[in-house]
């Protein structure tokens, strides 16, 4: 099979012979030489249709100015007669719909392509691909604000890195502003006065607080404040240890964060706010200069007629403020060159909440003018929903604050725990601790994972630690079961696999979508297919083991062909669930 991806494979075989087809039929030359005109594949809603429909005959009857029905009728016939090992059946239906019914031979071959998944679907040519995700804002404890990011660009890059992408990784951390000033002068008085003081940096939304608080109620301390971030943005040595302190304690923290959730950032991809800060003030002055932005109140501003304002005017990105200071948009049309220039993006995917894609949109516009970004790169803003209690508002705690990261994966360790001593689960020690980590981090993974991302999800505890249902222990469950069986029943030498019955029939179709959906999610972005295919998978499978008997199978080929069958079953499970960050464990 020259594309292995099965739906890939029959929309080319299907398309070349539709093209090759429909010029016989085209007396009146109607039809343009040089077009593909594309046949559509797609798996059907029920076995009864068939494995995949074609669709696309419809558009070309109406050019051609003849009766879909007969078109496809004949068009059927001629493809079915050339392609007689791949399909079984070919039928038409409805207006001119083609139902493809697999030959089971044919399919049952194409099984052990599943041990080459990889190299097989390793991109021609790989992109240079910039995932900026996460970004936590220093001297701030991550909140669940910052959970969904941090997952979602995580799994983007596990799935754009099975596919042979180049990613680059990037921390966008806040670590430059005004507020700095405040913190590195309260972090002066607490140094003084350790005594009068009860907060500790460490303590970073306590620190953060009352350092606004001094802030608030004393004008000297503004003035003083102000004072250090002019010694800052001069590069004075004592304040940038200071800075770099406060950055450093904030990462600390987070990387505690990020190990706990087992996320792939680490240190080496921050490439904060601060780094292009020396770059600023040329920035402004190309957008003067090229015409893109004018001086306005005092301000740089660049105006854009394709958004506009309240007032129905163009919308203005401001760019420099009358006081001199540069704002986050600044920050990013700079960090657009740089990762043109410096680190030849060919795509930039920014994975923030769905709020900031009009920012993205008008630096995009911005960059675009300004020749920082070529045509030939692409710039994608990853949106998502928001996170919501059951209340159906923005998910918080009982007391009414936004919910801390590590205060919510405690909580889910202990929900689990409770869980598992509910179910009498007699695994211990190091396999235990495993055990709850694999199952409390991955369902709070997979409940996010498993949404469409750019609408709201609703965070429901009961829902997603639960084993049933399209959730993280439920395919963990799946994995574990198989796993146990296997260790029961060695693994045969061969690889091969008979369809001998529609269970077994129904999982090796199931299987030979997985290619197409790992690469549908590194072209959409969209780790909930994933989701959807694998609680697919697991429902397919757990019939196919209510049904068809294993360890009993006299048949020694048979009986192997069905181990081979499961452990494929398993090895997808697992290589899913890895590409969502999720972790499979062999007992449970
Ligand atoms: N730190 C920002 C926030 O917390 C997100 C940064 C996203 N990346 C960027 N290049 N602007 O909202």
């Amino acid at each position: 099979m020259a594309n292995f991806i099965l739906r890939e494979y029959l929309e080319d075989i299907i398309t070349s012979s539709l093209n090759t087809f429909v010029h016989t039929q085209d007396n009146q030359g109607k039809l343009d030489s040089n077009t593909t005109y594309p046949a559509i594949i797609k798996p059907t809603k029920s076995a009864q249709f068939g494995d995949y429909q074609v669709n696309g005959i419809l558009p070309l009857a109406k050019t051609l100015g003849t009766n879909p029905r007969d078109l496809a009728t004949s068009f059927a016939e001629y493809f079915s007669t050339k392609y007689s090992k791949e399909f079984a059946k070919v039928e038409v239906a409805g207006p001119g719909f083609i139902n493809l019914f697999l030959n089971d031979q044919w399919l049952a071959e194409l099984t052990p392509n599943l041990e080459h998944l990889q190299e097989n679907l390793k991109v021609a040519k790989p992109q240079t691909i910039i995932l900026d995700y996460s970004a936590p804002n220093i001297a701030k404890e991550m909140h669940v604000g910052h959970l969904r990011t941090t997952i979602i660009g995580d799994s983007l890059v596990r799935v754009l890195q099975f596919l042979g992408q180049n990613v680059i990784k990037v921390n966008h951390i806040g670590d430059w502003g005004t507020q700095f000033g405040m913190l590195m002068a309260y972090m002066e008085e607490v140094e003084k006065d350790p005594e009068g003081h009860d907060v500790k940096i460490e303590d970073l939304d306590g620190f953060y607080r009352a350092a606004k608080k001094r802030f608030d109620e004393s004008e000297d301390f503004q003035v003083y404040a102000r004072s250090l971030v002019v010694k800052l943005q001069g590069g004075d040595p004592h304040y940038l240890a200071k800075w770099k302190q406060l950055v450093n304690i904030t990462m600390t923290q987070n990387n505690r964060t990020y190990r706990r959730l087992e996320v792939l950032l680490t240190d080496d991809d921050i490439m904060g706010e601060s780094m292009y800060n020396p770059m600023l003030p040329g920035v402004v002055q190309d957008a003067l200069d090229q015409g893109v932005a004018t001086i306005d109140q005092g301000a740089v501003v660049a105006h854009l007629s394709e958004f506009k304002n309240k007032d129905g005017e163009d919308l203005g990105v401001i760019l420099r403020k009358s006081d001199g200071g540069y704002l986050y948009a600044t920050t990013d049309l700079a960090c657009m060159k740089y990762r043109v220039e410096q680190l030849h993006a060919d795509d930039i995917v920014y994975c923030t909440d769905m709020r900031q894609a009009n920012h993205f949109a008008q630096i995009e516009i911005i960059a675009r003018k300004l020749k920082y970004v070529p045509d030939t790169t692409k710039i994608t803003h990853v949106g998502f929903g928001m996170m919501l209690g059951n209340d159906g508002k923005p998910f918080k705690s009982r007391s009414g604050d936004v919910v801390r990261l590590n205060d919510l994966l405690d909580e889910a360790v202990e929900r689990t725990e409770k869980l598992l001593a509910e179910r009498n689960s007699d695994i211990t020690g190091e396999e235990k601790d495993n055990l709850v980590k694999a199952l409390a981090y991955g369902a709070v993974k997979y409940a996010d994972l498993s949404k469409n991302r750019t609408t709201d999800y609703v965070f429901d505890w009961d829902r997603m630690i639960s084993f049933e249902g399209n959730t993280a222990p439920y395919m963990q469950y799946s994995y574990a079961r198989i796993r146990s069986i296997l260790r029961r029943l060695a693994l045969p030498e061969s690889k091969e696999v008979q369809i001998t019955n529609e269970y077994e029939r129904n999982l090796v179709l199931k299987l030979q979508e997985f290619a197409d959906v790992i690469n549908k999610v590194g072209t959409l972005l969209t780790p909930h297919l994933i989701c959807t295919y694998l609680y697919e998978l697991s429902g397919t499978f757990n019939s196919f083991y209510e049904n068809v008997n294993i360890a009993k199978t006299e048949d020694k080929q048979l009986q192997d062909s069905r181990i081979n069958l499961i452990n494929y079953t398993a090895m997808v499970l697992a290589q899913g669930l890895e590409l969502l960050g999720i972790k499979v464990v062999e007992r449970m």
